[in-house]
């Protein structure tokens, strides 16, 4: 005898195509609050009567009205940047006595999208993500059907969501301008994923400033593809082997960095008498570097503690939608990498010394 396959709420969810999430919130009696369409309410019950949908995991939805516990999606759980923003992130949620289920979707759609239907299945009563495909619509969509969501960081600037990330458009400006102040007018961009929100931002920052200084744009001088170490370090081997080397390059992100350094390194490319750099994303490390880097600091524990205030202020129902984008200010810290060509320029005879900044 063929057993019956056995029902659960993904497959109730597939088969009425909407998210596990809304399918959880009508059968443990929360369609109301979460303001699930009449319709969308009848359907869901009409599928469980159906189906015989199993009444021990009824029961435990009924029973589990809140789960204190909220989720958290970000790309790479080894880059500093990500897992400094998690542990600000628990922090604050442990305050709330919140626990936090951290999935890691490895800069991967697929894991993305595996670990937001894990979280529904454990029924998070709302979540945090730093995204990693093009598009936000999924996104959206489990923020429409009612589930508490924020996004931190990468953002997408065609969608309505709640977002707490930095002024990336400024901290680029000015980490090109710094190297404009110092007389580079030859200054590379070592760009992250290029239609990620927070990518779009640092290279219109890096144009502005260029613009401002009448110095031309050139598409040669931007290179690199995403935000991780091999693409700095690859993207960075093809500007050292430019005929026409850059003085200076403005490096996108903390990853890309240590790329860079290793092409740096193997090249025998000494910073900054051969090439100055400035890098978004200050690390711990930055000032303990062989050349201490100068850089374009986000505020990480600021963007986590708003990340869950946001959360909170639609879990509690205060603000039913506060699809409200919080930028916060990034902070130029300027050590010794890069040189100042401004005396080198004045002073054409014979070689000054380059000083370091
Ligand atoms: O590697 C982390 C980088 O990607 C950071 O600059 C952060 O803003 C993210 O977009």
């Amino acid at each position: 005898m063929r057993r019956k396959k056995k029902v659960t709420l993904k497959t109730l969810a597939e088969e009425l195509g909407i998210s596990a999430s809304v399918v959880s919130r009508v059968l443990s009696g929360q369609a109301s609050k979460y303001r699930i369409s009449k319709d969308t309410e009848k359907a869901v019950l009409k599928a469980a009567r159906k189906h015989d949908y199993s009444p021990n995991h009824l029961a435990r939805s009924l029973r589990l009205q809140k789960t204190a516990t909220i989720g958290l999606v970000i790309p790479d759980i080894s880059n500093p940047f990500f897992s400094d923003i998690a542990r600000h992130i628990v922090t604050v949620a442990w305050k709330r006595d919140y626990s936090v289920i951290l999935c890691d979707s490895e800069e991967n759609t697929e894991m993305e999208k595996k670990s937001l239907d894990l979280l529904q299945n454990r029924q998070v009563e709302g979540l945090i993500i730093s995204p990693v495909g093009q598009t936000g619509d999924h996104l959206a969509r489990l923020h429409r059907e009612g589930l508490p969501l924020v996004v931190v960081d990468r953002y997408f600037s065609d969608i309505d969501l709640p977002c707490v990330s930095s002024d990336n458009y400024q901290g680029a400006y000015d980490a090109t301008r710094h190297l404009l102040e110092y007389g580079h007018r030859s200054i590379a961009l070592v760009q992250g994923i290029p239609d990620s929100g927070t990518n779009i931002a640092r290279v219109l920052g890096y144009k502005a400033a260029l613009k401002e200084y009448s110095v031309p744009f050139r598409r040669r001088l931007v290179v690199g593809d995403d935000f991780g170490e091999q693409s700095g370090y690859a993207a960075t081997k093809l500007l050292l082997k430019q005929k026409d080397r850059p003085t200076a390059v403005f490096l996108a992100s903390n990853l890309i960095a240590l790329g860079a350094l290793r092409a740096f390194a193997e090249e025998g490319t000494n910073i900054p008498g051969d090439i100055s750099v400035v890098s978004f994303d200050d690390q711990h490390y930055s000032p303990y570097l062989a050349t201490p880097m100068t850089t374009i600091a986000q505020r990480k524990d600021e963007m986590g503690r708003i990340a869950v205030e946001l959360l909170f202020a639609q879990i509690e129902q205060q603000s039913r939608y506060p699809a409200e984008t919080v930028l916060l200010p990034t902070e130029l810290i300027p050590r010794q990498s890069v040189c100042d060509l401004r005396k080198e320029n004045r002073s054409k005879t014979g070689g000054s010394k380059k000083t370091a900044l």
